[in-house]
């Protein structure tokens, strides 16, 4: 069995009807709780297991007891800086107004301070490979309303639960401003982030050539990645890297006007 939906341990109504509804949404069995614990629902089912609780949907892979939640992250500091000296904003030429493509939203941090920089005229889409965690953070865009000043940045983001290739290659050719990438790292990074619960889980999948060339045809501006600083993609794939120093993680870019422009 791949997933199913719970309610909280000690359910109220509101908690059965969300739990009914994720249910249905995600075409996943709904299962009494009975007052057992997530350890021993993943022992008895074998399976992932999602929590209707009162305020939030988490999400417990199975042999995790972390859930997984949507929370704003490190948007929620990035935004409160000036948002213009954001590496991501820096590096990609985002402006207000502009479209950007996130192709592995995840907690959909980046996708946030993108969605707050270029405001009410952007358009925000984020693909996320991975259906239960493309759900958890949809619903959370949705109804997350403890960071006023994010919350029309959360509501614009459209998640499509789906490949980043099988996206970018449905689109026409120069349709956004600007495609980014942050595959998951390969190298471990020590940190508390909300996305430990599901590292095992998450799509693990690397860059390849059809990704990068599918992301260049479709951006009028640039395709940015984010990696480990120890990462060799952004050489392999052509991107220029921004060094930013005593950082985990760079920035890299491919600027298409320049790449395309006749010689
Ligand atoms: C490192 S996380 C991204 C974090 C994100 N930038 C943020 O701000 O929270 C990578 C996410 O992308 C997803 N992913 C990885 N490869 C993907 C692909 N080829 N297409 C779509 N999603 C992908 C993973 O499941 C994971 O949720």
């Amino acid at each position: 069995m791949k997933s199913v939906v719970t309610t909280a341990y000690r359910p109220t109504d509101g908690s059965r009807k969300k739990a009914e509804e994720v249910s249905s949404e995600l075409a996943i069995p709904f299962i009494e709780r009975n007052k057992r614990s997530v350890e021993k629902l993943h022992e008895v089912l074998g399976s992932d297991v999602l929590v209707a609780a009162k305020e939030r949907l988490e999400f417990y892979p199975l042999g995790i007891s972390e859930p997984f939640f949507f929370h704003p992250n490190s948007s929620a500091f990035r935004t409160k800086r000036l948002i213009a000296n954001d590496p991501l904003i820096e590096v990609s030429g985002l402006q207000a107004g502009d479209s950007f493509v996130d192709c592995t939203l995840g907690m959909a941090s980046d996708s946030i301070v993108a969605s707050q920089w270029i405001g009410e005229e952007g358009i925000v889409v984020g693909c996320e490979a991975h259906e239960t965690i493309a759900y958890v953070i949809k619903k959370g865009l949705a109804l997350y309303d403890k960071m006023p000043h994010l919350i029309d940045a959360m509501r614009r983001i459209q998640v499509i639960h789906t490949k980043a290739v099988d996206y970018l290659t449905s689109q026409p050719d120069d349709s956004v401003d600007v495609v980014y990438m942050d595959p998951m790292f390969t190298e471990e990074i020590v940190e508390a982030s909300n996305f430990v619960p599901i590292r095992a889980t998450a799509n693990t999948s690397q860059l390849t050539d059809a990704w990068v060339e599918q992301a260049i045809r479709i951006a009028r501006k640039s395709v940015v990645l984010k990696a480990h600083f120890r990462s060799t993609d952004f050489e392999k794939f052509g991107f220029q890297r921004r060094i930013r120093p005593n950082t985990k993680f760079h920035y890299g870019v491919i600027n298409c006007q320049q790449q395309k422009a006749p010689e």
